[in-house]
């Protein structure tokens, strides 16, 4: 089948089995264009709730499904392609975490939204990338103990100086890839361009950056601002869907390895075949998870 021919199949079979498809706005063009919703990892989550279909299919990566199931236990969610994972999100379990925090009682745990739900259970309260400095901040608590990503707790930690935040080894791997001299010539090469980036990169990067924030400010930002030239410290879907909404501005990638393999595993047949339930995986959470998980986030809910 051609992609135009699969797409309308998509698109008929979601509305005769009332489904809703979320893409995360690093999946491919082609299925970002049949989705009901695109967005950043938790305002997936947050539309996912508010749409009337029962059943929901997320082409993304676990965590996101994960937390898609969380905030709407009544809803059947599926993970499009059971293989996309996100290595951040793997790299911490409970196991580690338990004892971290045996080593330091007087914290709060502050966990990313890439986490698993069940690393989840034992964490005070979640945080986004766009959420993050806003939630911490009104913690009581001036000891914080952050995780999985150091780089993004670094930014944090940066912004606000009056908290003391202790960080683990995890990070992205995709985000790791561009670097101080990625930033210097990227900006000799567009001088006029404005440097945008995700909190994930390393901290030579977003600290050379013009602006910082998740995957849906950055669309937001190139988007409403009056310059004409970007260079885009994310993966390159982000890129790609600017190019199509913006087509009078120029958009330059920070790093040609900016691609993150779990995000692109998932291919419009997946899709397809998960609509038609021959592939796909239901996301299934214990009653005990789901509620300690949502606790986790409810909290970040009612700070932020
Ligand atoms: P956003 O929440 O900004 O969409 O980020 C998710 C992610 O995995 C970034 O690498
Ligand atoms: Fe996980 Fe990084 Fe991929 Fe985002 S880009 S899903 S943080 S591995």
């Amino acid at each position: 089948m051609k992609i135009r021919e699969l797409q309308e199949e998509i698109i008929k079979l979601k509305k005769e089995k009332d489904i809703c498809i979320l893409a995360h706005l690093y999946q491919a063009r082609e299925i970002t264009e049949v989705a009901d919703f695109t967005g950043d990892s938790f305002g997936l989550s947050v539309q996912a709730s508010k749409a009337p279909q029962k059943t929901v299919i997320m082409c993304g990566v676990r965590f996101m499904a994960e937390t898609v199931k969380i905030l709407s236990p009544e809803k059947t969610v599926y993970l499009a392609n059971p293989l996309a994972g996100c290595p951040m999100a793997d790299q911490m379990d409970r196991e580690l975490i338990s004892s971290v925090k045996e080593k330091y009682p007087d914290y709060t745990v502050v966990c990313y939204i890439n986490t698993t739900a069940e690393l989840k259970t034992i964490c005070d309260v979640c945080v986004t990338s766009s959420s993050a400095v806003k939630i911490i901040n009104k913690l009581e608590n001036n000891n914080i103990l952050f995780i999985p990503d150091k780089n993004l707790g670094a930014y944090i930690a940066e912004q606000i100086p009056d908290k003391n935040i202790k960080l683990l080894q995890g990070g992205c791997p995709t985000h790791v890839r561009a670097g101080k001299r990625d930033v210097e010539r990227v900006r000799a090469e567009h001088p006029n361009a404005l440097l945008l980036v995700h909190p994930e990169c390393l901290p030579e990067v977003v600290k050379a950056a013009d602006f910082v924030g998740s995957t849906s400010a950055i669309i937001d930002y190139a988007k409403n601002s009056d310059k004409k030239e970007f260079i885009i410290g994310t993966e390159l879907a982000i890129l790609e869907h600017l190019q199509y909404d913006c087509p009078e501005k120029q958009f330059y990638p920070l790093s040609k390895d900016f691609v993150c393999h779990n995000m692109k595993i998932t291919t419009l047949t997946d899709l397809y075949n998960c609509i038609k339930g021959i592939s796909g995986e239901e996301i299934v959470l214990d009653q005990d998870t789901m509620n300690k998980a949502r606790l986790c986030i409810d909290r970040m809910i009612s700070l932020g």
